[in-house]
């Protein structure tokens, strides 16, 4: 036990970020947990040299040779932390002391994370939240699309909590504001856990042990006539803004250190800001930060017309809104293959090589979709002190306080 805030109920609900929303996207319906406002997360995540939604491409030409087989030279600038368009991610504590401005309320926490592993949020007993975000694999399913109850296959790729606290909107069009409004959707959905909360809270409300959490987490509340979903989305959430991945090499390089990553990720980095990826992957969580056109410069769903999704227009109706979608993080981006909202892509190349087609017209030559590849590898953080690259094996994770008692 590292800290002992005594704090009052109300943690965060926030739409963290909210703040971060760029213009044409409407702002997001209120939560039904009803957020406080917050600073926007890391200043520096929306870049004046950020695009707005609509504005086109600008054309930058990579200054290369692209030709294949001529012999292409590769060189990088030193890194100046103020400047550079990415932060590295802080550590817990920080995240919650400087970012979010509150204090970190390990009840609230503890009981977010179990309930985040408890299958009872199913209508069977049978998916949790970790179910289909792994945190030993990335906080994914591994999957092309998500299996709900039953075996349903769902229309879309499961992408990672980890980081999605950072992210202005939560899901692939952006359509829940912030990370309780998200949680409400999974257990109510038909096709992912198909239950609903008066059958969820019945459930718990049996369960003394849990009940004796909540009314630890929630010191001020009365349980006596059940359990407020509220409460449970609230617990998930702050939950939630625990799995952020410091500590990546590239955040170590960042920071100073030369020797995190090698040469060619340091050469991946410069092209990723020369090529024009930065403009969308940027900020503490190297995207998050905007909804963009999929096929900004050339059409991706000409060669995809399977599985059309018209991403943000499905919540707006907006014509800019068609085929717009939440720019992912590329946090831990090389463990959370297949990528893309349809699944489609399966390596780190071949997603490298379709972003620089569709969304920058240009045809990346092999060396450089080796070297962005090489920077976007040294984006793995650590969780709980360990990489995410090596969890895989570790049967229980290890309890969520280590991160904040170093630093005591
Ligand atoms: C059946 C698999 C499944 C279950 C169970 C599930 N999720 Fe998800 N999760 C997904 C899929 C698929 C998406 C993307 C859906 C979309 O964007 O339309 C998603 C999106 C998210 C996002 C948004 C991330 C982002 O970058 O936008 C968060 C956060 C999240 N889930 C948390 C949870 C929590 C918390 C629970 C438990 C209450 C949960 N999920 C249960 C599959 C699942
Ligand atoms: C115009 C904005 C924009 C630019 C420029 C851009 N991206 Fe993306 N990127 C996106 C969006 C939006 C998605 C999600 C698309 C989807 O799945 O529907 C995405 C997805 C990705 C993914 C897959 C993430 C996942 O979790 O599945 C990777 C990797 C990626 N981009 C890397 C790059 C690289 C490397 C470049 C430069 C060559 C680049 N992007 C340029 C907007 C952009």
């Amino acid at each position: 036990m590292s800290k002992s805030h005594v704090m009052s109920f109300v943690v965060g609900a926030a739409s963290v970020g909210a703040g971060l929303l760029l213009m044409g996207v409407p702002a997001p319906k209120p939560s039904p947990v009803e957020p406080s406002p917050r600073p926007a997360i890391p200043e520096r995540s929306t870049p004046s040299e950020a695009p707005a939604l609509d504005s086109p491409a600008p054309a930058r030409s990579p200054d290369l040779p692209l030709e294949s087989g001529e012999e292409e030279s590769f060189s990088y600038d030193p890194i100046d932390l103020e400047s550079e368009l990415i932060e590295p991610v802080p550590d817990v504590e920080t995240f919650f002391e400087d970012f979010l401005e509150e204090d970190y309320h390990e009840d609230l926490v503890t009981l977010g994370e179990r309930l985040f592993h408890d299958p009872r949020l199913s209508s069977d007993n049978t998916l949790s939240c970790a179910s289909c975000h792994d945190l030993r694999y990335g906080g994914i399913d591994r999957a092309v699309t998500a299996t709900g109850v039953n075996g349903q296959i769902g229309p879309i790729n499961t992408p990672t909590v980890f980081n999605a606290a950072f992210n202005v909107l939560q899901f692939w069009d952006g359509r829940a504001a912030n990370l309780e409004e998200q949680a409400d959707g999974p257990p109510n959905a038909p096709g992912e856990m198909a239950s609903n909360w008066d059958e969820i809270t019945a459930k718990l409300a049996k369960d003394a042990d849990l009940v004796s959490q909540l009314v630890k987490a929630f010191p001020k509340e009365d349980f006596s006539n059940g359990i407020d979903p509220e409460h449970l989305l609230t617990a998930i959430g702050e939950f939630e803004r625990t799995l952020i991945t410091p500590n990546s090499p590239f955040d170590r390089y960042l920071k100073g250190d030369d020797r995190a990553v090698s040469r060619e990720a340091k050469e991946g980095y410069q092209l990723f800001k020369d090529v024009g990826c930065i403009e969308c992957h940027n900020g503490t969580a190297v995207g998050g930060g905007s909804l963009q056109v999929l096929g900004r410069r050339r059409s991706y769903f000409k060669e995809h017309a399977a599985g059309v999704n018209l991403g943000r227009f499905n919540v707006t109706g907006e014509d800019e809104d068609r085929y717009r979608f939440k720019v992912p993080s590329l946090r831990n981006i090389a463990l959370t293959a297949p990528y893309l909202h349809d699944g489609t892509q399966q390596s780190l190349q071949d997603v490298v090589r379709v972003m620089g087609a569709v969304q920058l017209d240009v045809d990346l030559s092999d060396a450089q979709v080796e070297r962005l590849v090489a920077f976007l590898e040294s984006l793995t953080g650590e969780y709980r002190g360990m990489s995410l690259d090596s969890i895989q094996n570790i049967e229980n994770l290890p309890s969520h306080e280590p991160q904040t008692e170093d630093s005591e």
